[in-house]
């Protein structure tokens, strides 16, 4: 069954690859934005980021910055500390202010439709950067990750953790039954589904045999989500789990986080619930993002894994395709059927996430200069 999705996922990104490189101008012909060839030397550029409460938007906003003016934009960078009326207002200024191009990470991936209208009235081009911005025909492109390759890695560490699998994907020789519970995104961020629904292409069907038990029955998305991905939303539920399935001294085995803010909150819950002592040792504890205090934590034995996205190479990606764009060219994009925004679908361009254990942190983080040894100590 799975074997059937990747084969049937690497035939679309082979096809799609193949189309980027015959010029994928034919796809996105009619997508393309009114770009201003001529005039981009200069030009103002708008970034809107959702919040500098996590240290990755800070890394995204500061790579596109610095790669923009590099190449001789102006840019006009803004973070909305998840406030939406706040990004809304962000994104008019840099309209009225005459951006000729918007770089958006959006808060809530729905509520920006106005504000994309009147990008278009303006022959204002949009980049949707790591979230895709839903429900408006005004989105020119997709800067992100495979999200849904994500989501699948997530659980397979979730399923290194608790000893079914090994790294390398052999068996790992443990047949549980594994208690675990999960934890979805924020509902209104596009990418909280695909990384859940990714997960859940691993995990449901273990639940189905009975190796994998979600023993507080949680299992539906609307219920295991955290708005805004808040890391205290994420403990108090834990907390709550813990309390009215785990008090008469059940175990929890493994917890599926989907982001390293919300892995924090949730060992911290575990903690004070007496998990963290060599007699109750800490649950696997997936994440994502590879946040600086939770490959701390994974260095200490604490948090079990993480997935990488190189902030460089998506910042990079975003900038490249602005910079065709407001040259009058067409972005390079290798992936034009997977992102249906709810009226179309935006051609979009992938980048690759790695998944990082205590024993691959070294090679993945540090020795391709993401991290200096000293950021981890
Ligand atoms: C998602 C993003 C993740 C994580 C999360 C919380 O949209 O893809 O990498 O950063 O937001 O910020």
């Amino acid at each position: 069954m799975r074997l059937t999705r990747w084969a049937a996922a690497a035939a679309a990104v082979a096809l799609s690859v193949t189309l980027a490189a015959c010029g994928s101008s034919a796809k996105t012909a009619d997508q393309a934005p009114a770009a201003g060839s001529g005039s981009a030397a200069g030009a103002l550029v708008g970034v809107t980021m959702p919040t500098r409460s996590s240290e990755r938007w800070i890394a995204d906003g500061d790579n596109i910055k610095k790669a923009l003016e590099k190449l001789g934009y102006t840019v006009d960078l803004q973070y909305a500390e998840n406030d939406i009326p706040t990004q809304v207002n962000q994104i008019e200024n840099q309209i009225t202010r005459g951006a000729k191009l918007l770089i958006i990470a959006s808060i809530d991936g729905t509520a920006i439709t106005t504000q994309l209208q009147s990008a278009k009235d303006n022959k204002i081009p949009v980049i949707a950067y790591d979230r895709l911005i839903r429900n408006s025909p005004n989105v020119d492109y997709y800067a992100t990750f495979d999200n849904f390759k994500v989501g699948v890695q997530q659980a397979e560490s979730l399923l290194v953790g608790l000893g079914i699998k090994k790294e390398d994907g052999s068996d790992g020789g443990k047949a549980g039954p594994f208690n675990i519970e999960l934890f979805a995104g924020s509902p209104d961020d596009n990418n909280a589904t695909f990384f859940f629904k990714g997960a859940m292409s691993v995990l449901q069907p273990l639940i189905d045999k009975g190796t994998l038990v979600v023993k507080s029955k949680q299992t539906d998305f609307n219920t295991v989500a955290i708005l805004r991905w808040d890391p205290a939303t994420a403990q108090k539920r834990m907390e709550d789990v813990l309390t009215s399935t785990y008090s008469s001294g059940a175990r929890v085995d493994g917890v599926l986080s989907p982001y390293d803010g919300l892995s924090i909150g949730i060992l911290s819950a575990l903690k004070s619930n007496g998990y963290g002592t060599p007699a109750q040792p800490y649950p696997a504890v997936t994440g994502q993002d590879a946040e600086v205090a939770s490959v701390k934590s994974i260095i200490a034995g604490e948090q079990f894994a993480t997935i990488y996205k190189d902030t460089r190479q998506l910042a990079d990606t975003a900038v490249k395709m602005a910079d065709a764009v407001l040259k009058g060219g067409k972005p390079e994009v290798n992936n034009t059927s997977d992102y249906n925004n709810g009226v179309k679908v935006v051609p979009s361009y992938l980048l690759q996430p790695v998944v990082v254990y205590k024993d691959n942190y070294q090679k993945v983080l540090i020795d391709s200069g993401y991290y200096t040894a000293a950021q981890l100590q």
